[in-house]
């Protein structure tokens, strides 16, 4: 806590308004928690539904988290649903959390880049595209960072600053000042394949994968990973995370890290069984919590 708001001080940051564009599970938790810590934010998505969703799930969790109900109302003020993307005009920070797929991406950031204020910071929480891709369709390339959070947002301290090759010092420093702004740990990375995280993490949900491929109960894998010590087992993160974006991430990694997309992954994802939030995935998930493995 005290290097965090230590961090804070050294690093002024001149963010007062954030614009983060995807409201599914990882936008609309950064959103959210941003907003708590006095950022004035709007949310976009394609789907009302979507940020429908996710104003709900926000308002719970504020409920939740903040006992204060003055706190709750104030960080619900400053969180706003914004269909149309008219916050991408004041934001000074505009943060992208989309599919994970090349094109929609670039397409977005050439968007963000001609509606934006030109001195706003973009980062992306791309898990696996090199942040130089991702530039390719801005005319200033020097302005994008990553700011990859890790799922659940509100539980996980760290995020990898991703330093493309064109990420500019200046960019990467605001990034840092931000992320301590909003009591996170910062953590340099560059863009290399899975950054730092995923490259050590992805293997490991991947062979656990394997390992149910080959007959093990899901629930068995799950168990033994608790018992040695993780916080959460290998099948149920990956249902955390999103099967759809673990097999896109394992598919973006599998050269770089010569590993195999286990076919079970690819499977479930065809059937549309994307884990927790399609109710489905290795697990069957109602409202209470985890069933019995699918
Ligand atoms: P998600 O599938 O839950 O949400 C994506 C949202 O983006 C959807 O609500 C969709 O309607 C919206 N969307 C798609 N195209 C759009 C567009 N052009 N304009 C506006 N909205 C659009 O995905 P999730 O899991 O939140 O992942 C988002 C990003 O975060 C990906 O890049 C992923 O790699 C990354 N990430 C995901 C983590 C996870 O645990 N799920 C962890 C860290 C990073």
């Amino acid at each position: 806590g005290e290097a965090l708001k230590r961090a804070g001080r050294e690093h002024p940051h001149d963010i007062r308004r954030v614009h983060v564009v995807g409201a599914g599970t990882m936008g609309a938790d950064i959103a959210m928690w941003a907003a708590s810590k006095g950022f004035v934010v709007t949310l976009q998505d394609q789907k009302p539904e979507i940020l429908a969703r996710a104003m709900a799930r926000a308002s719970a969790f504020c409920k939740k988290r903040l006992k204060d109900p003055r706190q709750v109302q104030e960080t619900m003020d400053r969180l706003m649903p914004d269909l149309a993307g008219h916050g991408l005009r004041r934001a000074e920070l505009v943060i992208e959390a989309i599919v994970e797929k090349i094109e929609p991406k670039q397409a977005l950031f050439r968007m963000i880049e001609e509606r934006a204020p030109a001195t706003a910071l973009f980062a992306t929480n791309t898990s696996s595209i090199p942040l130089e891709v991702l530039a390719q369709g801005l005319r200033d390339p020097t302005r994008l960072v990553g700011l990859h959070f890790f799922n659940p947002v509100e539980k996980m301290q760290l995020v990898e600053i991703v330093r493309g090759e064109q990420s500019a010092e200046a960019a990467l420093d605001r990034a840092r000042a931000w992320t301590a702004a909003i009591d996170r740990l910062p953590l340099d990375v560059k863009s290399s394949p899975g950054f730092l995280v995923n490259r050590i993490l992805m293997p490991y949900l991947l062979e656990a994968v394997i390992l149910v491929e080959e007959g093990v109960a899901p629930e068995e894998v799950d168990r033994a990973a608790v018992e040695f010590g993780m916080p959460m087992g290998p099948i149920e993160l990956s249902d955390t995370v999103g099967l759809d974006i673990c097999l896109s991430v394992a598919e973006m990694l599998s050269g770089p890290l010569h590993i195999d997309v286990p076919a079970r992954l690819r499977e479930l994802v065809e059937q549309g069984r994307l884990g927790k939030k399609s109710g489905e995935g290795f697990y069957r998930y109602t409202g209470k919590g985890r069933s019995k493995h699918a």
